[in-house]
């Protein structure tokens, strides 16, 4: 469903991506923990199509990312939710049309379509009830869940999670990896997790991966990469507390 095939990415003389491979089965999910400015976010942004390759091959559901042209790729990114690093939401509108927003800008759906499109994944999220209030009256993890329902409300078949479980206490993070393990579960979503959280890993992802100096370095189950001897790994997993 996703693929990446050799990708290099520079920006000026920073290498980034280095020649990465990366798989994720339709309906699994592919968790990537990685050292903080690494490349993690760039590579979502490969998938998603905000930037291309300098050489290698992106593909998602047997599209080369890379090649679509401007309808093809708003086509595609009705098929993909986002969910953003930093919440993305937007403070001058609701909860209501923070979600409805992506529906708004790939889709013609009558006004009535869109609002019970809304309400179902505010259900889905477990937010009945906050539609009408803005993004700075309700807490960071409801923030997060709003930020969840906007990536589900053009019912994709493809999630990329950038971070989902930041800023949020272990509680919340540990629901919101549940909620999103329900998701893969109940609708198939094929999952790619970019996380800094070992519990976020074990909870959602089928296969993770570590990424390191723009590659993936360890790739298995949650449960063997973490238990790895790969020395880089250790070293990079034994400076983080959980
Ligand atoms: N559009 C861009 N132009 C120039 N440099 C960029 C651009 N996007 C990212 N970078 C650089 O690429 C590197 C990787 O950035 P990226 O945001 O992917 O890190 P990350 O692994 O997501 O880090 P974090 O865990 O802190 O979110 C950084 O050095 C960043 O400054
Ligand atoms: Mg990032």
């Amino acid at each position: 469903m996703i693929e990446l095939r050799g990708v290099h990415k520079s920006f000026g003389p920073l290498q980034v991506l280095r020649g990465l491979d990366l798989f994720v089965d339709e309906g699994r999910s592919f968790a990537v923990m990685g050292p903080s400015g690494s490349g993690k976010s760039v590579l979502l942004k490969h998938v998603i199509g905000l930037l291309r390759p300098d050489s290698g091959r992106v593909l998602v559901a047997g599209n080369s990312v890379p090649d679509l042209g401007r309808d093809e790729l708003r086509e595609l990114r009705r098929e993909m939710g986002y969910l953003f690093q930093f919440g993305a939401l937007i403070n001058w509108l609701t909860v209501f049309e923070n979600i409805a927003l992506p529906l708004r800008e790939t889709t013609d759906l009558p006004e009535d379509e869109i609002a019970g499109r809304v309400r179902r994944v505010l259900r889905q999220v477990h937010l009945e009830g906050a539609e009408d209030r803005y993004p700075s009256q309700i807490s960071g993890g409801m923030q997060k869940r709003v930020g969840l329902a906007r990536a589900l409300v053009t019912e994709p078949r493809v999630i990329l999670y950038d971070e989902p479980e930041a800023g949020l206490d272990p509680g919340m993070s540990q629901s919101v990896s549940e909620l999103m393990r329900e998701l893969q579960g109940e609708f198939g979503i094929t999952s790619l997790i970019v996380t800094h959280s070992q519990l976020c890993a074990r909870i959602a992802a089928d296969r993770l991966g570590i990424f390191d100096q723009g590659v993936i370095l360890v790739e298995g189950t949650p449960a063997e990469v973490l238990a790895s001897d790969h020395p880089r790994v250790r070293e990079f997993l034994g400076s983080r507390r959980e």
